[in-house]
């Protein structure tokens, strides 16, 4: 088959992480999930006792970083140096500091060469996918990293209803003391990463879905009719 590639951005707490997954689930497809890799590199970036601040010195380490990224959607580790960091890239020190290294042009540069390159192994045989294809999830796949996907899909949802998925994540409840806690941490990152990124419009030729109203499975068929549409 012709390999297919599926490119999803959107802001945090738009379910694109969890709807890529399954998305990609359904096809068959292998899932990257781009700011997992920007959460990595974080990791190790404060690992090694780096002041973020110093962009020069995030710079070298994230070209010399160490990054083993699973790309099965039924199984997406993260390893680093030898480390699993699945789970540690999650922590609230790292999702407070990954805007640092996002914002950092050379650090980008880097994870979209990276970025490229695993989509690009997905494309051949002998990847995960055995040629079949990816879903790739972030900020700016649609536009900067894979602008001539197949598929170019912008996932958006009202700030109330990311801000209550956002909480059920991390808290397990959506009360409002549970929005609140999530709410300056997501906005306040959102607005960082928008002075690098913007992924609140649709570029050119990218469909947006807004999932709102949306419940999960309908959002991933909402997504797997602009797929089918499109092949
Ligand atoms: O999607 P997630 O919230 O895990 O992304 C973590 C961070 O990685 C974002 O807040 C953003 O700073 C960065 N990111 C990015 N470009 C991407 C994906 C993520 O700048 N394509």
């Amino acid at each position: 088959p012709t390999p297919l590639v599926v490119a999803v951005d959107g802001p945090s707490g738009s379910g694109k992480s969890s709807v890529s997954r399954a998305v990609a689930r359904d096809l068959g497809l292998a899932y990257l999930d781009t700011g997992a890799m920007y959460r990595a590199a974080t990791w190790w970036c404060l690992d090694q006792g780096l002041p973020l601040t110093d962009t020069a010195a995030v710079a070298d380490a994230v070209r010399a970083l160490p990054l083993v990224m699973g790309v099965d959607p039924d199984d997406p580790t993260v390893v680093v140096g030898g480390t699993d960091v699945t789970a540690a890239i999650r922590e609230t020190a790292i999702s407070a500091a990954v805007s640092a290294v996002a914002t950092n042009l050379d650090a980008r540069a880097e994870l979209g060469r990276l970025q490229r390159a695993a989509i690009k192994a997905e494309r051949e045989p002998g990847g995960f996918s055995q040629g079949r294809g990816i879903v790739a999830e972030g900020r700016d796949i649609t536009t900067v990293v894979a602008p001539d996907a197949d598929v170019r899909v912008l996932l958006t949802a009202s700030e109330e209803a990311r801000l209550s998925r956002r909480a059920l994540d991390v808290h397990g409840t959506a009360d409002a003391s549970a929005v609140e806690a999530t709410r300056d941490q997501v906005l306040r990152r959102d607005a960082d990463d928008s002075t690098v990124v913007q992924f609140h419009t649709a570029a050119d030729g990218v469909v947006t879905i807004d999932s709102s109203h949306l419940g999960f499975d309908e959002t991933v068929e909402a997504v797997l009719a602009v797929v089918s549409a499109a092949t």
